[in-house]
């Protein structure tokens, strides 16, 4: 019987999946092994398992794809993290399960494609016996130990083309426009976004800000004869010495959902100023879509370093990219530490060179 391999898609999705996906099936396919796809995420290990065989011939095309075509899911029985930084174990009896499972189906390794909490699973279940392989994905970009983490370009371009987009009708009306953007605790897309989309002011979660200093660079532009002013709030800004807004209490084990803060500095802004102010809430758009190149080829890169991984037998590593090499790391050092924008960085010194102000 030829090796087989089976892949899981956990968490949140994000644009580049599928490419994983099919870099995966077509270079275990070179070796002659087979590819199962564990299917709407990590519970899809537990019994009755849902898998099913990834056919070669059905990679054609998947490349572009947005979403995962083995579905995915941030709830279940594998809960790993509840918060920022709040570690959870896995049941006995669920890791047990999946193990049973995982041999049941003759799995001689397991692909995990996933962020923080799907890795922290991951770590898991190889404690528990099952080898296995991570990739990092998010959109957030926030994991430790590798240099990006694909599906974040394609968010940045997304965010980016809705400050294009933002910044005319802002210019047309005058007024002050706010996107918020997604990201959780990690104000990556919003910085990248803010200056790849020349947005006046960024607020991100590592920059706690003041109402007074982004009224006073409104006022500045004003001065200056631009009178209309771009702001990029990422979901997780906070007032200085505020909290995240949330959107509800938490459900049971699943993480915050933040998410509110740009019409909540929307009517701020409006209020001090008595300039027109309008929120946009870009929400999944970010995670919908075709990849972008860069995506596109850091996936394919990704899922051809996971299977050669596996070849190798370095189980509980996972694929990182440290420019221009694509090497691995312990999953434990990717894991529970969150990669956050440096405040003092050289990409926040550059676009306050540039004039952006943080509201700080
Ligand atoms: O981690 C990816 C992410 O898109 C975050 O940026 C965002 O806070 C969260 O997931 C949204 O999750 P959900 O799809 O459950 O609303």
């Amino acid at each position: 019987m030829p090796t087989r391999i089976g892949i899981v898609t956990g968490g949140g999705d994000c644009p580049g999946l599928n490419a994983v996906i099919r870099a995966v099936v077509k270079a275990a396919a070179k070796r002659g092994w087979e590819t199962f796809g564990i299917l709407g995420g990590f519970d899809g290990l537990l019994t009755p398992v849902r898998s099913r065989r990834l056919d070669y011939h059905e990679m054609d095309g998947l490349l572009f794809v947005g979403g995962t075509i083995l579905g995915t899911a941030n709830k279940g029985r594998f809960a790993a993290k509840v918060g920022l930084g709040e570690a959870q174990r896995i049941p006995e009896d669920v890791l047990a399960e999946a193990q049973h499972n995982v041999d049941g189906q003759d799995l001689s390794a397991l692909v995990v494609v996933g962020g923080d909490g799907s890795l922290s699973i991951a770590q898991q279940l190889f404690e528990h016996g099952i080898p296995v392989v991570g990739v990092p994905k998010t959109i957030d970009n926030d994991l430790e130990a590798t240099a990006v983490t694909f599906g974040f370009d394609t968010a940045v371009a997304c965010a980016t083309d809705a400050l294009d987009r933002l910044r005319t009708t802002a210019q047309s009306h005058r007024r002050v426009m706010v996107l918020e953007v997604m990201g959780r605790y990690a104000g990556w897309i919003a910085l990248h976004a803010g200056v790849a989309g020349g947005a006046d002011v960024i607020l991100l979660p590592e920059i706690p800000f003041d109402y007074e200093t982004i009224c006073r660079q409104v006022a500045d532009r004003e001065r200056e004869g631009k009178h209309f002013t771009l702001v990029v709030a990422a979901e997780g800004a906070r007032e200085k010495g505020g909290g995240y807004v949330t959107q509800g209490a938490r459900e049971g084990n699943r993480e915050a959902h933040l998410g509110g803060i740009g019409a909540v500095v929307t009517a701020e802004i409006q209020r001090r100023t008595g300039k027109e102010a309008r929120a946009c809430v870009l929400g999944h758009l970010q995670r919908g879509g075709a990849p972008t190149t860069f995506d596109r080829v850091l996936c394919s890169l990704f899922g051809v370093k996971a299977v050669a991984l596996v070849a190798e037998g370095k189980f509980g590593h996972m694929v990182s990219l440290r420019p221009p090499v694509v090497g691995e790391v312990k999953i434990t050092e990717a894991i529970g530490r969150l990669r956050t924008v440096p405040p003092a960085g050289d990409m926040v010194r550059a676009a306050r060179a540039l004039g952006i102000s943080f509201g700080d």
